[in-house]
């Protein structure tokens, strides 16, 4: 899969700009400020249809303007395929593809695989549970949409029975049978992402031990362990007898809602006790073995962002995710760096196209 065009509208700092791709190599260098990561995260716009920086979609729309339009021309298993992102203060956010809009974006979600490295992955180890849980519905979407929409309707049910509570609550009352159908439903969806959860970490970590340890010289030994409630029970039982404590807290204290993801080294979370090289190589390992399992799962080579790859590398580190491009088959690579020079230097190592796009502000 190969982005060949892309262009954009009123998309944070852009006013009007449009870009042909090299179907390899693609660098933005500048200065700081000067909208490199944007540009990655239109890419990304056109993957997910949202942004992988700022969720808040009119915070995406340049200053001072109404909409923003993000159109992308790809070419797919030797089909051309247009998609175009855009949104309106005050309207919902249309994705199209080839002209038709989609009804759900999550039908969407998976059709252009993608992977992005970038310094905000930080957020995977230092953040709350929820970052790590986006982390692992993000690749099991990609490949997997009845996943996405189970996800999405647990949610809503969770949402349902959270309003209940508190309805419950404010009105003294309480009624077991209402009660009980949202558990139900909650237990149907929770124990079907549960087990995709399970199945998922099982293929994944293999895959990312094997990253790690081609990108760390070290000699720790780490680790990916899948922590939920539902391990000790059934969601169901869980559900019925904490039904108490929900009702104080006025809000539903278990399911796949609370899972984790704990990263560790030597037995220990790395969050306290990695070093900052050592989260770095944990989080690239988390993003390359992303990369390689979708591409296990799908028939197209995955888009690879790499956002400020020196600020968050060392050289020697580059020079091995760009050699990738060359070992392994890879599909199209967008890199940003402030430095024009370092970037051109490694990516001549690597015979490969590569398209230099210097921006100014
Ligand atoms: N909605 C918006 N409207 C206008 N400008 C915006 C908007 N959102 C972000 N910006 C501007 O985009 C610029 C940041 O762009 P970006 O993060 O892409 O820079 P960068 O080139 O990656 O910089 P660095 O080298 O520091 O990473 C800032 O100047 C910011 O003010
Ligand atoms: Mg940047």
């Amino acid at each position: 899969m190969i982005l060949q065009k892309l262009s954009l509208l009123n998309y944070k700092n852009f006013e009007a700009e449009s870009f042909d791709f090299d179907p390899k190599i693609n660098c933005f260098v500048g200065n700081n400020g000067v909208g490199k990561t944007n540009i990655l995260d239109a890419i990304y716009h056109l993957s997910f249809g949202k942004s992988y920086f700022n969720p808040i979609t009119t915070q995406n729309i340049k200053h001072d303007e109404d909409f923003f339009v993000v159109e992308g021309f790809y070419e797919k298993n030797d089909s051309s395929e247009k998609i175009v992102v855009s949104a309106k203060r005050g309207q919902k956010k249309i994705i199209k593809r080839n002209g038709k809009a989609y009804d759900k974006f999550s039908d969407h979600i998976g059709f252009l695989p993608l992977v992005i490295i970038s310094p905000a992955d930080r957020d995977l180890i230092i953040e709350g549970s929820d970052t790590r849980r986006k982390f692992i519905d993000g690749v099991i979407s990609q490949r997997d949409s009845e996943y996405l929409h189970t996800l999405i309707k647990y949610n809503k049910v969770l949402a349902q029975r959270n309003s209940l509570l508190k309805y419950f609550a404010a009105n003294n009352t309480f009624s077991q049978d209402t009660i009980d159908i949202y558990n139900e439903q909650m237990h149907a969806y929770g124990t079907s992402i549960f087990g995709k959860r399970i199945a998922f970490v099982e293929e994944f970590l293999p895959i990312f031990l094997n990253r790690y340890k081609s990108i760390s010289s070290g000699e720790e030994s780490i680790n990916l362990v899948y922590q939920s409630q539902l391990q000790e029970n059934d969601l169901s039982t869980l559900l019925q007898k904490n039904i108490i404590k929900d009702k104080i807290s006025q809000y539903t204290n278990f399911g796949i809602h609370k899972d984790d993801l704990v990263f560790e080294i030597d037995g220990h979370p790395i969050k306290k006790f990695g070093s900052q090289g050592q989260q770095k190589s944990y989080l690239i390992a988390l993003k390359l073995a992303q990369f390689d399992f979708i591409k296990n799962h799908s028939k197209t080579n995955p888009i690879l962002l790499l956002d400020d790859i020196f600020d968050k590398l060392d050289e020697m580190r580059v020079e091995h995710l760009i050699s990738l491009v060359d070992n392994e088959n890879f599909g199209q690579l967008f890199i940003s760096d402030t430095h024009a020079e370092r970037t051109e230097d490694v990516i001549k190592k690597v015979h490969q196209t590569y398209k230099m796009f210097p921006l100014s502000s």
